[in-house]
């Protein structure tokens, strides 16, 4: 056991540090043991930014979560009667508690008797070894690494390892989070772990909860910094069935994969400032070889929002009739717009990496110039021209638009001779 409070101190926020040290002595007054626990440990010893702050309290959490808020003028939220809470303080800071009890009864009807063990229990209980280390907290042994199953020995050798042969059974999102925790820290998945992955892969189930914190799991993976080395350990360790039974890492989809590297890549460089969902993108990818059917029942089964999945339906459909509508010889701006203007950014770059050169150029075009033209003349001057608000009107100022698109309007005054020349014929068709 080893004291890390230099590292902490050296680390850590000065707020969090106060935070910490205000929790080990509330739980020492009220005969408690308070820990750090879960994912801080792990990057406190792997000097890695976290700001998610977790801690155990040996007795009862919730009473302590009170205790803690009362002291640092915070606020407790979010009780739970498995004793877990949240206590936030000013600035938006915030501490989830947790009570680590293994209760059991002396006899019939008794008060439960909390174990001094359960700090173990607590532990043992959590993913893999580099998880499952805690920091206590009180007073005295502030500081003190508690590491029951060589959590440090693990970091250092770089290493994913389970705790036990049932850790996949008994909570299957971790086969996925064994996948996301390699390919942050570049650790390696140890081997008998890869043994009991594979093995869990085909008898987990499934249930609707389950099937929730998967995507959870999936979301945080695709949205990690590489994604594409993810989805090849993911393959190796037979998780892509879990996504779909017809999900084959074949060479069609590593291009696939390949090219969307590249074009985010693009995408990020060329619009610093624009925020796209990188996992609906992987994972719009990675239903690449599914039929529309099963990529919309494969969006439904994960409880994706509306929204997300028509996005990865866009992305699929766009994929094939984009493609060939974009690929034709001749096409005007206003052609490419037409085609693109109702694709979100997401599909449009699956679009642009399944695409061939000159559909890319032209999705380029549509996203570096196209999507952003927008016409000086407005609703107002159409008005002012003696046109009553309707369907005429927003049928004149598309037209306008189009003509701006390819080009010949340049000015307000351009667009304002470009209505007045085309305000007849409108009219005479309505
Ligand atoms: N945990 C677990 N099994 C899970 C999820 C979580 O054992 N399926 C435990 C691990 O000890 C983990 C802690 O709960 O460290 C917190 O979970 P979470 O916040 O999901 O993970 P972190 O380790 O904090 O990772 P991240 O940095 O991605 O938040």
């Amino acid at each position: 056991m080893k004291s890390i409070k230099g590292i902490m101190e050296e680390r850590l926020l000065k707020k969090v540090m106060q935070v910490l040290k205000a929790a080990g002595e509330v739980a020492e007054g009220m005969g408690y043991s308070a820990y750090l626990v879960g994912g801080l440990v792990r990057d406190i010893l792997l000097d890695v930014e976290n700001l998610d702050v977790d801690m155990t309290v040996e007795g009862e959490g919730i009473a302590f979560a009170k205790k803690l808020a009362q002291r640092l003028s915070g606020r407790v939220k979010g009780q739970t009667r498995f004793g877990t809470a949240i206590v936030t303080f000013r600035g938006g800071f915030k501490v989830d508690v947790a009570t680590a009890r293994q209760e059991h009864y002396e006899r019939p009807a008794a008060l439960p008797t909390v174990e001094a063990s359960s700090i173990r229990e607590d532990q043992f209980r959590r993913d893999f070894t580099i998880n499952a280390m805690a920091i206590k907290l009180n007073p005295g042994e502030f500081g003190k690494l508690i590491d029951f199953f060589g959590g440090e020995r693990d970091l250092r050798r770089r290493v994913v390892r389970a705790l036990h042969d049932g850790s996949f059974i008994d909570d299957p999102t971790r086969i996925f989070r064994a996948v996301r925790f390699s390919e942050r820290y570049q650790f390696k998945i140890d081997e008998w772990t890869k043994d009991l992955i594979k093995q869990a892969t085909n008898l987990a189930m499934f249930d609707k909860l389950t099937i929730e914190r998967v995507r959870d799991e999936l979301v945080l993976i695709l949205s990690e910094k590489n994604p594409v080395r993810a989805i090849k350990k993911m393959a190796e360790l037979h998780e892509l069935k879990f996504i779909h039974q017809g999900i084959k890492l074949n060479k069609q989809l590593r291009k696939v994969l390949g090219n969307l590297e590249e074009v985010l890549n693009w995408f990020r460089s060329s619009f610093p400032k624009e925020k796209c969902e990188q996992w609906l993108i992987y994972f719009s990818a990675l239903l690449h070889g599914l039929t529309l059917k099963e990529a919309r029942a494969t969006c439904q089964r994960f409880h994706l929002s509306r929204k997300d999945e028509e996005k990865v339906i866009k992305s699929k459909e766009g994929a094939s009739r984009k493609r060939r509508e974009l690929g034709k010889e001749k096409l005007s701006p206003s052609q490419i717009y037409h085609q693109l203007e109702k694709l979100p950014l997401e599909s449009l770059l699956v679009v642009m990496a399944r695409a061939d050169r000159i559909v890319r150029e032209r999705i380029s075009l549509y996203l570096r110039e196209l999507r952003s033209i927008r016409l000086k003349v407005t609703g107002d001057d159409l008005k002012e021209l003696g046109l009553k608000p309707g369907p005429q009107f927003a049928k004149l100022l598309k037209k306008t638009l189009i003509a701006k698109l390819d080009g010949s309007l340049k000015t307000k005054r351009d667009e304002l001779n470009y209505v007045k020349m085309n305000i007849s014929k409108i009219l005479s068709k309505a």
